[in-house]
């Protein structure tokens, strides 16, 4: 077991001392506007190879590098000018770029492919810490794997604490939902891997063409590594309620009765619901997508606390709504989280 320091990441001297120990070979988590990060120098083969080992990561699932700012890609990758026109446009912030990568990237990060992914991260300590810190930052998601990704300080230490050298403590995450992962194809072409809150109505301010590239389809080879894997799964299975909302309101209320389950629920709900309030874990208004994006991987933690105390068989929540915006993403990763379990319910149901 590791020694973790914790440290404050509001305080500049911390994030300095955590840079350090980046920068000598040491593992550091870092909270970004999307989720908490796992990092190493990208520039260390050995360092990044102890990610993988800290988070259960399978080897042929390659890492995005961060840096402190777009132009610092160019010592690692090939960039070209739409890269610069969607710099501009979206870095800082949530969204990664592949580019064709260049031999100073060890083949530990990019699990042996020509590629590598750029990331930008808008977070302040974010920005401070990959600055200080001198060397790209390769990181995924500092969970561990198989697990929802960490959005709080928390999460980070409940996941991490032993397996590190140090957490950053920022806070709960902004976006809550990983950054949109984006191959530049051509010099006026992109293919989205992975949606996230740069959506493909926004690229497409950018860029003419614009694929997506995120639901396969059956026997389809996944361009991005990380979209074979199962992910984000609470231990108790989860459903995904299709149907009119008083529909899956008594279909809930039913299976209340006779199992131990739960309810990923809205604002709406809960006042409705007060009466099994224990069971219920809201993402917010109805309508608020942001909200939900925020809350979603800690609902799914929440779920998994619940069941270490109780025996829980279920965990129900809405069919996540078609659409734009945040829609795209939150559908990708409730999909994935109940492993595509569509459950259609209609009046006769509740049984
Ligand atoms: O918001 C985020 O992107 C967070 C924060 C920490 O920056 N990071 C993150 O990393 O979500 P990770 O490793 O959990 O997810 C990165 C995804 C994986 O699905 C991986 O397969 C894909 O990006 N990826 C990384 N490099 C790639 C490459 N060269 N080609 C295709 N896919 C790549
Ligand atoms: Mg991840």
């Amino acid at each position: 077991m590791k020694k973790t320091l914790l440290y404050n990441g509001s305080d500049d001297g911390s994030i300095a001392s955590a840079a350090n120990l980046l920068r000598c070979g040491g593992l550091v988590v870092f909270p970004t506007e999307t989720v908490y990060g796992l990092g190493a120098n990208a520039y260390d083969g050995k360092a990044v190879g102890g990610v993988f080992d800290a988070k259960g990561r399978p080897h042929d699932n390659p890492l995005i590098v961060h840096v402190a700012e777009p132009e610092d890609a160019e010592s690692f990758a090939y960039t070209n000018e739409l890269y610069y026109k969607l710099a501009r446009a979206f870095m800082p912030g949530p969204l990664t770029l592949i580019l064709k990568k260049r031999s100073i990237i060890p083949d530990e990060v990019t699990a042996g492919g020509g590629t590598v992914g750029v990331r930008c991260p808008s977070h302040p300590t974010a920005h401070r810490f990959i600055e200080l810190a001198g060397v790209p930052v390769a990181a995924p998601s500092a969970n561990l794997s198989g697990r929802p990704s960490p959005t709080s300080f928390a999460h980070c230490v409940e996941d991490m604490y032993g397996r590190v050298d140090a957490i950053i403590d920022g806070g709960e995450c902004g976006v809550g939902l990983e950054s949109t992962v984006a191959l530049i194809d051509g010099d006026d072409s992109v293919t989205i891997l992975r949606p996230g809150a740069v959506t493909a109505e926004a690229l497409s301010c950018v860029a003419s063409t614009v694929k997506e590239a995120y639901e396969l389809k059956d026997g389809e080879r996944p361009m991005s590594p990380g979209m074979k894997y199962k992910h984000y799964a609470p231990r108790a299975p989860l459903y995904l309620l299709d149907g009119e909302r008083d529909c899956v309101i008594d279909f809930v209320r039913e299976c209340m009765r006779r199992e131990e389950c739960l309810f990923i629920c809205f604002d709406e709900d809960a006042a409705e619901l007060s009466d099994i309030s224990g069971r219920l874990i809201s993402l917010g208004g109805k309508d608020d997508l942001a909200a939900h994006a925020k809350k979603l991987f800690a609902a799914l933690r929440a779920a998994d606390k619940y069941g270490e105390a109780h025996m829980l068989e279920s965990i129900y929540t809405y069919a996540p709504d078609a659409g734009g915006g945040l829609l795209p993403a939150i559908s990708n990763r409730l999909l994935r989280a109940a492993d595509h379990t569509i459950v259609k319910v209609t009046k006769r149901d509740g049984h």
